[in-house]
């Protein structure tokens, strides 16, 4: 308990519901999870179970109503503007669209002076700061003078991973951060991210619909199945003998590459999908 950096604490999160006698809709249900300090928890589920509402609760971006999200030993869950911009510099975001997630009408190295500056660093340490943070996401400096429409989506991500490092954080909300670039991209991105990890100790809470990129970069894998965690552990040990039937499913829904191995395994997450369909009308 001491020794993490994130405590979720049977976190609730619901969205007001539309229209005069909406129910509101309750997007996590007892939600708990911990990250510890340079630690990765991969959270996997499919589209709509909650991820990415559990990350933007992190970052105070959802409605919070019940439960607690401790940082450092404090509840962040209701902070007020001041407290959360203070909060940025420990725990940042890298989102899955680097188009939209950067200014089209800025350069890169006003988008990565940005935070420098606003902590009171002054305009030419600024600059050498903007050329390390480029140095350390494998970017050439000569990228500081150019506009985020100049680069692929690989490298305007790694624009994203400088942004999100230029304060130091000790956390980062990675949110399908790998998703919108292709295989061989991807590939190098996620070593970017081990390899940052390796040099500053940050904890990434990533977030991910793809077990393999999960699997690669997570040293715990938390599943998501509307809006509950229905299995958290060792990441070898939940994507080797996933436990809860909901895991299962979904990591046979991974394709493979052999057919007979694919056909087999839809075969079997049919007859889990049946099981479970049973187990839960008997419970209704
Ligand atoms: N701002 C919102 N207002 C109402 N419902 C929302 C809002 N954001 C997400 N939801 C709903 O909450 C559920 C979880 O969404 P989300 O966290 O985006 O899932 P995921 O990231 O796993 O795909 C979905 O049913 C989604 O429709
Ligand atoms: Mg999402």
């Amino acid at each position: 308990m001491m020794t993490s950096l994130l405590n979720v604490r049977d976190l609730e999160v619901s969205y007001p519901g539309k229209g005069l006698r909406a129910e509101p809709f309750r997007a996590l249900k007892g939600v708990s999870l911990d990250i510890r300090p340079g630690e990765t928890v991969g959270l996997v589920g499919e589209s709509g179970s909650g991820k990415t509402t559990l990350g933007r609760a992190v970052l105070g971006l959802a409605p919070v109503t019940g439960g607690s999200i401790e940082y450092g030993g404090r509840d962040i869950s209701h902070l007020n503007r001041r407290q959360r911009r203070e909060l940025s510099s420990e725990i940042q975001v890298v989102f899955q669209d680097p188009y939209s997630s950067l200014n089209p009408a800025l350069t890169i190295e006003q988008i990565l002076a940005e935070p420098l500056t606003a902590r009171g660093v002054a305009a030419k340490e600024a600059r050498g700061g903007v050329r390390d943070l480029l140095d350390r996401v494998g970017l050439p400096a000569d990228a500081a003078r150019r506009l985020p429409r100049e680069f692929s989506g690989g490298q305007r991500q790694r624009v994203a991973i400088a942004r999100a490092l230029a304060l130091d954080p000790k956390l980062i909300v990675c949110d399908e951060p790998v998703s919108a670039l292709d295989l061989s991209t991807q590939a190098r991105v996620l070593d970017l991210f081990i390899e940052i990890q390796e040099r500053t100790g940050v904890a990434y809470l990533f977030i991910s619909h793809d077990l393999a990129v999960v699997r690669h970069i997570s040293h715990r894998v938390a599943v998501m199945y509307r809006g509950e965690l229905v299995e958290t552990g060792d990441g070898d040990q939940v994507t080797a003998r996933p436990e809860h039937p909901y895991t299962q499913r979904l990591f046979l829904a991974a394709p493979v590459p052999d057919p007979d191995a694919q056909a087999e395994r839809r075969h079997t997450r049919r007859e889990l999908a049946a099981a479970q369909a049973a187990s839960e009308g008997a419970t209704a």
